[in-house]
């Protein structure tokens, strides 16, 4: 069967300790770090840029997973591949010219992720399956998490149909919970991002609680 990744997001983190809490949930059997940047522009919401990537990156050891929530992007994709990023994610509707946004992010060596929000389909997806190495299906409305998750599994489907053998992972990201991974994980989603259900009631203080979490999920 594939192999599920979960890939915590440190939106639900504690802000005042990343470098702990990214340590802490590596520790605890995280596979991806999901890092949120949010603009207050593309989503109502603003988080952190380039500089808090790479004040995390010496206390991640694997794969940084940067969700960029915002618009223009193409000014700042140097900045994130400098920083440390492992993948760089865009949001298909954060402008006119996503099939450039993807090829400069290829171009920094980096790996290009696709982000459509839930109300986004697939047809843009099909004319660029060479230039990405993930999708990611949102299951909310970006901006926030702990928001109640929108079960999109004809469309995650659809992905799953149509990147075939290809090595793109599905992502999902948004509302992932011991109910909703398995969900997902049917409708043949990979990677699983997942905030406020491994974050809750832990601390990089007393991680065992993201441990349980993570198993959890
Ligand atoms: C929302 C972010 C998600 C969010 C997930 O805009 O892209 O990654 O942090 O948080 P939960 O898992 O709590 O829904
Ligand atoms: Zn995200």
């Amino acid at each position: 069967s594939r192999q599920i990744k979960i890939a915590p997001s440190i939106l639900a983190a504690d802000f005042a300790n990343f470098g702990a809490e990214c340590r802490a949930v590596e520790a605890e059997g995280a596979d991806w770090i999901h890092v949120d940047v949010m603009d207050g522009h593309f989503v109502p919401n603003i988080t952190f840029g380039p500089a808090t990537c790479a004040a995390i990156r010496p206390h991640i050891r694997g794969i940084m997973d940067v969700h960029l929530m915002i618009a223009p992007v193409d000014p700042y994709i140097e900045a994130f591949a400098q920083a440390g990023a492992d993948i760089i994610t865009a949001h298909l509707e954060a402008g006119p010219h996503i099939h450039r946004t993807l090829q400069a992010i290829r171009a920094t060596g980096k790996k290009a992720g696709l982000a459509l929000n839930p109300g986004t389909g697939l047809d843009g997806v099909e004319t660029m399956l060479d230039m990405i190495d993930l999708v990611c299906v949102m299951t909310v409305n970006p901006g926030f998490g702990g928001q109640k998750f929108l079960d999109l599994s004809a469309k995650v489907r659809a992905l799953r149909n149509l990147i075939g053998d290809r090595p793109i992972h599905i992502e999902i990201d948004g509302g992932i919970t011991p109910e909703t991974a398995p969900v997902m994980a049917r409708a043949g989603a990979d990677v699983l991002v997942a905030g406020s259900a491994v974050f809750k009631g832990g601390s990089a203080a007393a991680p065992e609680a993201y441990g349980q979490n993570i198993r959890a999920i």
